[in-house]
This record gives structure tokens, sequence and C-alpha cells, in this order.
């Protein structure tokens, strides 16, 4: 339970701080994201927008692609914060990814002043269509 807690500050620490990087200027609103890759390591990422609005990035892919860029194709939890009084939680397209390279893990929200929420990926995207199918 230590470590698990350990783990969930560690996370929202990382994300907290890469939130920093958060290139936002179209919505200014800036997220921040960290997965623990099951190499040990976590994997920071922030949102990156584009003047074309389409082509942006959530921070939750961003931090994903960046462990499976660095050869890590599994992680066990992640984090997100932003600037919100009623906790963030990862759009429907960042579910899918999560669930795609973590699973069924769980994911913590959190914002500035500390307020933090965890629920397992499975409560955000329930019967979710994966490889198991294909
Ligand atoms: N955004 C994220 O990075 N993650 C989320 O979980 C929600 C939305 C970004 C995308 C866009 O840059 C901005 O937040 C507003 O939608």
């Amino acid at each position: 339970m230590v470590n698990m807690v350990n783990k969930e500050q560690g996370l929202i620490a990382a994300a907290k701080n890469v939130r920093e990087n958060a290139f936002a200027p179209y919505s200014g609103f800036r997220v921040g994201a960290a997965a623990l890759g099951d190499d040990g390591v976590i994997y920071t990422g922030c949102n990156v927008e584009s003047a074309t609005y389409a082509l942006t990035l959530c921070a939750e892919r961003n931090a994903i692609f960046k462990g499976v860029s660095g050869g890590v194709k599994r992680f066990t939890a992640i984090a997100v914060v932003a600037d919100t009084d009623k906790l963030t939680p990862p759009c429907g397209s960042c579910r899918q990814i999560i669930w795609e390279f973590c699973g069924d893990v769980p994911v913590t929200m959190s914002n500035l002043n500390g307020k933090t929420e965890t629920v397992q990926m499975s409560e955000l995207l329930p019967r979710a269509f994966d490889s198991s199918f294909l």
C-alpha cells in the first residue's frame, strides 16, 4: 500500500512537472501526464497543439508514445494533471491508446491543489475494443 501511494505520488509529481512544457497557446489548457513503464522508468508527456487544431497531441498519448519509441510496450499506471477543480480524465482517443499499452491499470487524476482520484481503466473504457477481437 505504501509503495502504491509512493508510485502514485511520483507519477503525479512527474506529470505536474512536464505540464510546465505544455504547448497550448490555442486552448490555454495545459495538461501533463506520466506513465510508469514496465522497465521501471516514468515516461512523461505534455499536450502539444497546432495552429491547425486537429493535429493536437494530448499529454497522455505523448507520454505513452515516448515510452513506446524508447522500446517499452507495457505500462502499469498513468497519471494526468490539469488545472481544473473537476478532475480532468483522459479523452476518448487517449482511453483507447491507454488500453492498448496499459490495459486495466489505475489512472490517477490530479489538479494543482492536490485533489486526486484514482480509477481503473476498465471503468473509463468498459467493453474496450482491442487486439483480442482481431
Ligand atoms: N488534453 C489533453 O492533453 N489531455 C486530456 O486528457 C484532455 C485534453 C488537451 C488537448 C488540448 O490541447 C487541450 O487539452 C484542450 O482540449
